[in-house]
């Protein structure tokens, strides 16, 4: 596992931009594995403005999401459908039938599950999945106790991610109690991993993943079992480090 270690946000998000530039230099079909939430936006923002400036394209790049709520329509402003369009996919040159977020609509969840699952191996696998991480040690929202074998699967979100993630919305109330994921093995199998972490919010689960045993307890550890990972996080993050 490497470790980069940044200044604040702005330094994570250019690194982190800049390493996902010059993996789509060298494989212009790159299928990205992305991420919705906080972290991952200063990045998104960087490939917007590079893709503007510097003219990198992505018409033959492929992307599959990690989670979406469960319940909320893809125009809802707080879906993770609408968040990648309007932080991401309606700046850049991606053709809209190449990006892939699971449907938390759908009428048959557990049939919506094996698609998505069938989806990423179609299309050969993700070759770089961007990541962040709960404060408890989440990623995608795989929540402690779930099996490492887990694929695309429906889970009941945790309080302490329902409240994390209330700042989106009017009230704790309004947060969906379920969403579909990308299961824990179904991230492992990614080429390779860009685990993204900022603030000090996030400073005692850096320390637990970095320091801490691999364990299902605590989800994100199992990424120590990964031959290709790499973290950027910055100096709050770090502060136990
Ligand atoms: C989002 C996701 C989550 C977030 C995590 C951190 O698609 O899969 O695991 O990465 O909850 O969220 P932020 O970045 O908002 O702190």
């Amino acid at each position: 596992m490497k470790l980069i270690r940044t200044e604040n946000y702005a330094e994570m998000s250019l690194e982190a931009g800049k390493f996902i530039v010059d993996k789509l230099r060298s494989n212009p079909s790159l299928t990205l594995g992305l991420a919705t939430g906080s972290t991952p936006k200063g990045v998104y923002e960087y490939l917007i403005q590079d893709h503007e400036e510097n003219e990198t394209t992505y018409k033959q790049v492929k992307s599959v999401n990690l989670d979406e709520y469960i319940g909320l329509p893809a125009e809802d402003p707080n879906s993770y459908h609408y968040f990648m369009s309007q932080n991401l996919f309606n700046h850049l040159d991606i053709s809209e039938n190449h990006t892939h977020i699971p449907n938390g609509a759908a009428s048959d969840l557990e049939q919506e599950c094996l698609r998505y699952e069938k989806l990423i191996k179609e299309l050969g696998g993700v070759d770089l999945q961007i990541l962040g991480i709960g404060q408890n040690g989440h990623i995608g929202f795989n929540e402690p106790g779930t099996p490492f074998t887990s694929r695309t699967h429906i889970v009941t979100l945790d309080q302490n991610t329902r409240e994390a993630n209330s700042r989106f919305f009017n009230s704790l109330d309004e947060v969906p109690t379920h969403a579909i994921t990308m299961g824990t093995a179904s991230i492992l199998e990614s080429k390779e991993i860009l685990l993204l972490v900022s603030g000090e919010s996030k400073a005692e689960a850096l320390f637990k993943f970095i320091n801490g045993e691999i364990s299902e307890e605590f989800p994100a550890s199992v990424l120590k079992n990964h031959q290709n990972v790499t973290v950027i996080a910055d100096r709050d993050a770090l502060k136990y480090i």
